[in-house]
């Protein structure tokens, strides 16, 4: 095992939630990508944190509007995890209802909870960027299980 193999199958341990990371594209397309390199940094202000991957297409777009937008989904919603982590950015959203809340991002109607965020600072971590975000507006709390990633496979938690 090379040390980024082993590095990997360790992280791999840290059970995650999923979300779908949302934005739109120059021409007001709508963008998104499935993530769990996602984590609360802040109270006061308000400020959550996104890792992405300099290889995103998305990233760029994200950067120039300066506003993402994060949904966390259910268990029930493996298929749109697994889909908004390849294809085309059409088939991504096919199906899938979202709404605009404040940034103009879309949310996932179906997510168990979101957060509408401008890009408050981002910094660059090795071949990820760090979008910090600051909530502008967030909500949810759907009852529903959410979907859990772990040693690279989807599951769920029952609290
Ligand atoms: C469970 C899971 C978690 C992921 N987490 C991240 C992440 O935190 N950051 C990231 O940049 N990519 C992550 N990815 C990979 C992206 O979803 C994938 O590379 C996607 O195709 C990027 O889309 P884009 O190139 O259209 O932006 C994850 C994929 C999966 C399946």
């Amino acid at each position: 095992m090379t040390e980024e193999e082993r590095f990997r199958h360790v992280m791999g341990h840290f059970a995650t939630g999923v979300a779908v990371v949302t934005g739109l594209s120059g021409d007001g397309e709508a963008l998104g990508f499935t993530a769990n390199a996602v984590a609360s940094v802040s109270l006061n202000p308000r400020l959550v944190l996104v890792c992405v991957d300099h290889d995103s297409a998305s990233l760029p777009s994200l950067q120039r509007r300066g506003a993402f937008a994060l949904s966390f989904l259910g268990a029930a919603q493996e298929e749109v995890a697994r889909r908004f982590a390849g294809g085309t950015r059409e088939d991504r959203f096919t199906g899938v209802a979202t709404r605009v809340e404040e940034t103009g991002a879309p949310v996932l109607n179906q997510a168990l909870a979101w957060l509408d965020c401008r890009i408050w600072k981002e910094v660059e971590a090795g071949d990820h960027v760090l979008l910090i975000g600051q909530v502008v507006r967030c909500g949810g709390g759907q009852d529903d299980e959410p979907l859990v990633f772990y040693r690279g496979a989807y599951g769920t938690v029952r609290p």
